[in-house]
């Protein structure tokens, strides 16, 4: 009753998914970057409730430095037992400040935010360490304007099967009912460098998912490249990041606040899931504090 009615329809929109998902983890993502303090009386109850601070007052702390962890920072999945490469992914998701979130972006914000990303995308493809290219699938730029990276269904679908390219979002039912997959494909798409390891998405989830991912042994080499390259493009203007004192950098769900980092493997276990479900990889996992995707 506190909200005004312009901030109440948002805070409705930020739990709507929760509503329609019985089977919600969180049922909530944010809308706008402030959204975390302006609820801040619920998200901040479903933040420490998450992320396991029983203290309710832990501030994040963004800290890279894993030169302690492993063998003084490598980290050899052979030493471990695996003798055939991994493919290794390490993500970060990341907003603009000067956006709202995409849950409550209109199809002409999905399209000017395209834009302003195509000049970040300009700097890297200039520099060495990374060129590459832009795959779209932004249909137009609006008001009888060409989108100049537009790919065919074809090449999405290829880009699709070799991992680099996101699903329809339409089809997670999460999205869905938060908006975020509205207009799609408007403002969607990624670049993807030369060598093919560093991909950021435009348009998911969270504005951006910036990536590295290869084939190897050492999980450390994809992760210091991800530092890398973050440090990079938060370097180009006009790339300024959406952060929160309290939480770290804004994602659009709460689980991914802080470094909004993720990274993972692809491990085969045989039998781990012969039954045709992932319960018992999930209960292998739960206590490890890994999760299964
Ligand atoms: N909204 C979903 C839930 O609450 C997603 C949870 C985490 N996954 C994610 N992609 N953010 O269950």
């Amino acid at each position: 009753k506190a909200l005004s009615d312009e901030d109440f329809e948002v805070f409705r929109r930020c739990v709507q998914t929760g509503i329609d998902n019985e089977d919600s983890g969180l049922g909530c993502y944010a809308m706008q970057p402030d959204d975390y303090k302006k609820f801040g009386g619920f998200f901040n109850a479903v933040i420490r409730d998450y992320h396991g601070d029983e203290s309710g007052k832990k501030k994040h702390v963004t800290d890279w430095d894993a030169s302690s962890i492993g063998d003084n920072g490598v980290l050899d999945v052979r030493k471990i037992g695996f003798q055939e490469e991994l493919s290794m992914r390490v993500r970060v998701g990341r907003n603009l400040k000067q956006y709202n979130l995409p849950g409550k972006m209109d199809q002409a914000e999905r399209i000017d935010f395209e834009k302003t990303m195509l000049k970040a995308f300009d700097s890297l493809i200039k520099n060495k360490d990374y060129r590459g290219e832009v795959y779209s699938l932004s249909p137009d730029f609006g008001k009888g304007e060409k989108n100049p990276n537009k790919i065919s269904d074809e090449k999405y679908q290829e880009l699709v099967d070799a991992h680099v390219l996101f699903k329809d979002m339409d089809a997670d039912p999460f999205l869905k009912s938060a908006g975020i997959a509205s207009d799609w494909p408007y403002g969607r798409g990624c670049w993807q460098s030369a060598d093919k390891q560093c991909i950021i998405w435009f348009g998911e989830e969270d504005q951006l998912r910036i990536m590295c991912m290869k084939k190897g042994y050492c999980l450390n080499e994809v992760f210091d490249r991800l530092n890398t390259m973050l440090k990079v493009v938060e370097g180009i203007e006009g790339i300024e990041f959406a952060t929160s004192d309290d939480y770290g950098y804004v994602t659009s769900c709460p689980s991914n606040l802080g470094t909004g980092m993720r990274a993972s493997v692809h491990v085969k276990i045989p039998n781990l899931t012969s039954d045709g479900t992932d319960k018992k990889a999930k209960e292998v996992c739960r206590p490890l504090g890994l999760s299964v995707r």
